[in-house]
């Protein structure tokens, strides 16, 4: 099937599947096919690997990345979503900041290639050491799957530019197992409000990823 550009910049598709554009053409990050159009590698983009291709399945939209925009990253893991947030900002700066030990070997690994990836062992509930580093960043991507989803999305985006965007991924489960997954996206929802952010979109990311939501925000 013909791969064409989507309405997202850097987002590319061939009907079934979204592709971004390999950075590091011949290599696969997760197992991910490598699908060309004459000269350029595209990757496959799973929505069911990756919260952003979900969230990009379900209908939202890439508010912010582009090809230049630095991206702090909080809870990278293995670097599955990073790694095509790298292949769409290609000239831009991906700050992964991930606490554990094992996943960060593997972020270590892909940055020898990816060189706009910048992995930093840490603890985004304490983000003070990372921050005064990564200066001011377009973009904030939190994925982070603990308690205190929003609290630490907060603290993190005072290095958001102004008019900069914030994804907070919230994963319902891990703020309180009996709870309704609506009423938690719906709290992390106020708690932003609260603070004076402005809401662009809050999307379930069902059925790629279940008791998932994205809540995407704006700084004023
Ligand atoms: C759902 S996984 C991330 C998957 C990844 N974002 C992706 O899409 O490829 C959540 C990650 O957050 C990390 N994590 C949890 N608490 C954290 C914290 N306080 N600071 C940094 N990373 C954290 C976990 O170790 C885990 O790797």
């Amino acid at each position: 099937m013909a791969i064409r550009p989507t309405e997202w910049e850097g987002v590319f598709t061939d009907g079934p599947w979204l592709l971004t554009r390999n950075l590091v053409p011949g290599t696969a990050v997760y197992g991910e096919s490598l699908p060309r159009d004459g000269s350029i590698e595209y990757r496959r983009w799973d929505a069911n690997r990756s919260k952003l291709a979900a969230y990009l399945k379900c209908g939202g939209r890439v508010w912010g990345f582009h090809e230049t925009a630095s991206v702090l990253y909080l809870g990278a893991g293995s670097g599955t979503t990073a790694s095509h947030v790298s292949d769409i900002c290609r000239n831009g700066t991906i700050t992964a900041v991930e606490i554990s030990t094992r996943a960060f070997r593997d972020l270590l690994r892909l940055a020898e290639t990816r060189t706009n990836l910048v992995p930093v062992l840490g603890d985004a509930t304490k983000p003070e050491p990372y921050g005064g580093r990564t200066g001011v960043v377009d973009i904030l991507y939190q994925d982070v799957a603990q308690r205190d989803q929003a609290g630490i999305f907060l603290k993190n985006f005072e290095w958001v530019r102004p008019e900069g965007i914030g994804y907070l991924l919230v994963k319902a489960r891990s703020e309180d197992m009996a709870a309704s997954p609506t009423r938690i996206f719906e709290a992390a929802k106020g708690e932003v409000l609260d603070a004076g952010l402005k809401v662009l979109d809050l999307r379930v990311l069902a059925p790629y990823q279940l008791d998932h939501a994205a809540l995407v925000v704006q700084k004023p």
